[in-house]
Formats: structure tokens, sequence, C-alpha cells
């Protein structure tokens, strides 16, 4: 029963990379209500989920990285550590003008791990409606983080210090819409 829509979402994956929480996220919670009972009227296609699909063109920096299966992801909070660790690692790079490091650093955040279905599905029924929201703002530290990378690249220290406070913005206005509701430890 889950061949077609798991086949279907490796497919995208695969050409869209993972370096987003909610593509993935969207598309693993198709896979989820696609498993459960269908409640009444609900009739869960892809296409009642178009409007959170990732664009190809916002992929850019991670396809070369391969699909974790839905049983691989980690937990939000995880992710979170890990991002938090890189940003660190990230601001001392910068202050240090090791652009080698800032690359790596840029790339490990845009590239961050899936999340995984059983936190998608905790997250889903949280927010409900607003899981779109929170895939925007997700979306949107991604792009920014994807710039930052290119920049590091290319040592464009304008641009990529641009990029970073996209990040840094991002980064906040999630936890400031979504954290007290989404948190699994406490401060
Ligand atoms: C799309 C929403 C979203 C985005 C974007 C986001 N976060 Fe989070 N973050 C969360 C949520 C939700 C939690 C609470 C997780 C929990 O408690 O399980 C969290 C928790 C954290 C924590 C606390 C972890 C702990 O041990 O308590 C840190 C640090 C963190 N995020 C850093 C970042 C950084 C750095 C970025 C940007 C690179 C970022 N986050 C982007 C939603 C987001």
């Amino acid at each position: 029963m889950i061949s077609d829509r798991y086949a279907d979402f490796l497919m995208r994956a695969a050409g869209q990379g993972r370096g987003r929480i909610l593509p993935v996220v969207a598309m693993v919670a198709l896979l989820l209500s696609g498993c459960g009972a269908p409640a009444p009227g609900d009739q869960a296609t892809p296409d009642d989920h178009a409007g959170t699909r990732v664009q190809p063109d916002q992929a850019a920096a991670s396809h070369e990285h391969p699909v974790a299966a839905p049983d691989e992801g980690e937990s939000l909070l995880a992710i979170m550590q890990r991002l938090n660790t890189d940003m660190t690692g990230l601001s001392q790079a910068l202050w240090m003008e090791d652009w080698s490091v800032m690359t790596a650093r840029a790339a490990a955040i845009a590239n961050h791990a899936p999340i995984a279905a059983t936190e998608i599905e905790r997250i889903h029924a949280i927010l409900g409606e607003e899981m779109h929201a929170f895939e925007e703002v997700d979306e949107a530290v991604h792009t920014a983080a994807v710039r930052m990378h290119q920049s590091a690249e290319a040592r464009d220290l304008q641009d990529f210090l641009a990029a970073f406070s996209d990040v840094q913005q991002g980064c906040v206005s999630c936890h400031t819409s979504f954290r007290d509701r989404l948190r699994t430890v406490t401060p």
C-alpha cells in the first residue's frame, strides 16, 4: 500500500535533495496519512499538498546528497542541536576568516538531516494547517543557507554576511512562532 507513494516520494526527493525539514515532512506526512484509516472526506492525494512541495529551483546545493529513507530521519531536537553547533562553528570560522570551514559549516546547515517520520506526525498533530507556515520558514532558512554556502565558496564576504543574517532571522522566526508548542525539552 505504501509502495506507490513511497516510490513517488523517493523520486521527487532524489531530484530535489534533502536539505529542508519540511519537503520531507510534507511527503512523509502524505505517507502517514495514506497509511491510516482515511477520515471522512479526507482524500489525501499528492496534489492536495502541491503547495508544500519544494520547487526544483530552490533545491540547489543539496541534490548531490543521498536520500534518507523515512526511518532514517532524526528528531527535530537532534537536528536543531547540530544546527546550533554548525552555526557556532560558522561564526568562529568567520572571525578567523577560515573560508573552508565556513563553506563546510554552511553546507552542513543547508543539508541538515531529514526529520523522522514519528516527529513529523507529532508536529502535524500539534500544528495542523499551520504546518504550511512552518514549512515556509524552514524553506527560507534552507534557501538562505544555500546562498551562504555559495558565497562562502566564492569568498564573497558581503553576500555571505547578508545570507548569514537571513539564516539567523529564519531560525529566530521559526522559534518565535512555533517553538513553544513543539518543545520536547524544557529550557
Ligand atoms: C522550521 C522551524 C525551525 C527552524 C527554521 C529552526 N528551528 Fe531551531 N527549533 C525549532 C523547534 C520546534 C525547536 C524545539 C525542539 C524540541 O524541543 O524538540 C527548536 C529548538 C532549537 C534549539 C534548542 C535545542 C535544545 O537543546 O533545547 C536550538 C539551539 C535551535 N533550535 C537552533 C536553531 C538554529 C541555529 C536554526 C537555524 C539555522 C534553527 N534552530 C532553525 C524550530 C526551528
